[in-house]
């Protein structure tokens, strides 16, 4: 059942093609966006005029990476917070507000109370949510199913990028409803995600090299991972599962926080992750990378550099690179989350701890 691995944490990595592929079948239709487990009609989605997402851990990350898309398709202000947070604050929502409320397991207590607090201010709440008749999903207004299959592993890894896909469905079905893009224009981003699951599975067979360094890694006291813009929640997610399989102290960074703290942390050998954007994409955002990289390695770093296949110019700046196919910027998350989920599974193994089971943590969070 797991697949021939000894974990079903690292079959689940491998299903990630599969759970992308499954997550975005039957969402485009006859040239348009459906959404059809959606109970929300398309003038609804056309008078939303602001979106919260709200989740917790991994499914906050697929969160941060979504605003970077609903808000470049859409031009509508998206917030993301932390169920948590959002659920003791005074959000400032009305019925034209569109909460996305994202759970794996549709049953974290957190995600549940936030979903309520929004929904007795009259905001439309919908879920996003890989578990069947959860929670969540039956006090939400509507539900978009993510169809990753069950996840045992308790590190979330599959749901994440299938979180992602379905927040992408729901920018380009706001796109599409508020006409904020051309018909033609939301085909061709659903088309580019269509391609994932291929740019995955190439990402897949290319990670041996990945485990080769997680060995290496065992030993180290902490790690940090830097981003910028959608590198940034990777960065944060490379982070998580470093810390909550491997116990190791692991923290992600904006790349622009780095002179203003975090730089102090930088010592001889210490490992620092790099989630470069494309040179071509991203030039100016990949400029910036290249000088953090310069000076974290000018101060002693172990630089491992996640970039763009036949980007020559981080070559310099890389003690390690692990290389990543080409896509477009807003979909580099989905390939680029994969080596660091690789990593910390294999520091994880090489320290001698059950990935399946990290200590202290459970699969779904129902008590606060
Ligand atoms: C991390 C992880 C957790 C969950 C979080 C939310 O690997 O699994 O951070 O993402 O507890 O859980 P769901 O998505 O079930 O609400």
């Amino acid at each position: 059942e797991k697949g021939g691995h000894d974990y079903f944490m690292l079959k689940e990595i491998e299903e990630q093609p599969e759970a992308l592929a499954n997550t975005l079948r039957g969402h485009f239709v006859d040239g348009r966006i459906v959404l059809d487990e959606q109970r929300m009609a398309d003038q609804d989605l056309r008078d939303v005029d602001k979106v919260f997402v709200i989740a917790c851990g991994t499914a906050y990350h697929s969160g941060l990476v979504a605003k970077y898309a609903i808000e470049h398709w859409t031009r509508l202000p998206v917030e993301v917070e932390l169920a948590s947070e959002f659920r003791y604050r005074d959000p400032v929502l009305d019925r034209d507000t569109l909460v996305v409320a994202i759970s794996q397991s549709g049953e974290t207590a957190d995600t549940l109370e936030a979903v309520r607090h929004a929904r007795e201010q009259k905001a439309r709440v919908l879920a996003i949510c890989n578990t069947n008749g959860a929670q969540i999903p039956r006090e939400s207004d509507a539900v978009l199913y993510t169809h990753a299959g069950p996840e045992v592993g308790v590190a979330a890894t599959k749901t994440f990028l299938a979180q992602i896909a379905a927040n992408f469905l729901v920018g380009l079905a706001l796109a599409q409803a508020r006409g904020t893009k051309y018909s033609d224009e939301v085909a061709r981003e659903f088309h580019e995600l269509e391609q994932m699951p291929a740019a995955v599975s190439q990402v897949l067979q290319t990670v041996d090299s990945v485990r080769a360094l997680g060995r290496q890694l065992a030993d180290s006291k902490a790690v940090l991972f830097l981003g910028r813009h959608v590198g940034y929640p990777v960065a944060l997610e490379g982070a998580l599962k470093l810390k909550e399989l491997a116990y190791m102290h692991a923290e992600g960074f904006a790349a622009g926080e780095l002179k203003h703290g975090p730089i102090a942390l930088i010592e001889q050998d210490l490992p620092v992750v790099v989630v470069m954007p494309s040179p071509k994409g991203r030039a100016v955002l990949h400029a910036k990378l290249l000088s953090n990289i310069s000076e974290i390695q000018a101060r002693g770093a172990r630089t491992i550099v996640i970039a763009e296949e036949g980007d020559e110019t981080v070559r310099p700046f890389a003690d390690e690179l692990i290389e990543v196919p080409q896509v477009p910027t807003l979909l580099q998350p989905l390939v680029s989350t994969v080596p660091l989920q690789v990593l910390a599974a294999e520091i994880a193994r090489a320290r001698g701890y059950d990935v399946d089971k990290p200590r202290n943590l459970a699969k779904s969070v129902t008590v606060e």
